[in-house]
């Protein structure tokens, strides 16, 4: 089977691109990172990109002022002439069109830093920790036009400490995320997800009950 063509759209750090190149390396992963596409010039996850031999492209979200439509447009030009099959959103941070999400129908992955539906949105760590949460963790789903809230491929949840503060929790989390985001897109990329009921099943198999305690008792 021919691996699947992914871009990457990053507008940051990059460390789950990284980890995406860095599971593509393996000639059995079903998937290889055939783009980097970023709205920022200055994204720091553009040099590990470079470093690695992916093409990169950057598209200015700036020189398109308010028209998103024309922004989105411009993107998936660049996904079209690099024959792109599956777009992973990695900490890309513009909000989408719904006629361009439209174009990417299970297509289209985003990973977000929450138990979703929990904590949607930003700063999800902070509000984590407000609320109260005794679980937290991270979600990869399918990008859906309303935002952080299309089917759940994989989370990983990980306890809250009574000493947690924003950094700690976010460096668990973000360790989780690394693991979770390649296992996604491996799924998606093998032909292995279906949603039904607006839930994915894996192999046509719904999840075996499991329950995990915090604490461990
Ligand atoms: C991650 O926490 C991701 O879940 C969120 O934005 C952050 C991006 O980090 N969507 P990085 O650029 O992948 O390091």
């Amino acid at each position: 089977m021919s691996r699947k063509r992914v871009a990457v759209l990053i507008s940051g750090r990059g460390s789950n691109m990284a980890a995406l190149i860095a599971a593509a390396k393996d000639k059995d992963y079903p998937a290889e990172i055939a783009l980097v596409l970023s709205n920022k010039t200055d994204a720091a996850g553009l040099a590990i990109a470079h470093a690695a031999g992916i093409a990169i492209e950057v598209i200015d979200h700036a020189a398109f002022g308010k028209d998103r439509a024309a922004f989105d447009a411009a993107m998936q030009a660049v996904l079209v002439k690099y024959n792109i099959d599956i777009v992973c959103l990695a900490g890309f941070m513009r909000l989408l069109t719904p006629g361009f999400v439209g174009q990417w129908p299970l297509r289209m992955l985003n990973i977000h830093p929450s138990l979703l539906p929990a904590f949607k949105g930003l700063d999800t760590h902070k509000r984590a920790l407000e609320a109260g949460a005794t679980v937290h963790g991270a979600s990869v789903h399918f990008v859906t036009a309303e935002l952080d809230a299309g089917p759940i491929i994989v989370q990983a949840a990980v306890a809250v400490r009574n000493d947690d503060g924003e950094a700690a929790l976010a460096a668990r989390v973000l360790g989780q995320e690394h693991r979770i985001y390649p296992l996604a897109l491996k799924l998606v990329a093998e032909g292995r997800v279906q949603v039904e009921n607006g839930r994915c099943l894996i192999d046509g198999v719904p999840v075996p009950d499991a329950a995990h305690l915090t604490p461990v008792l």
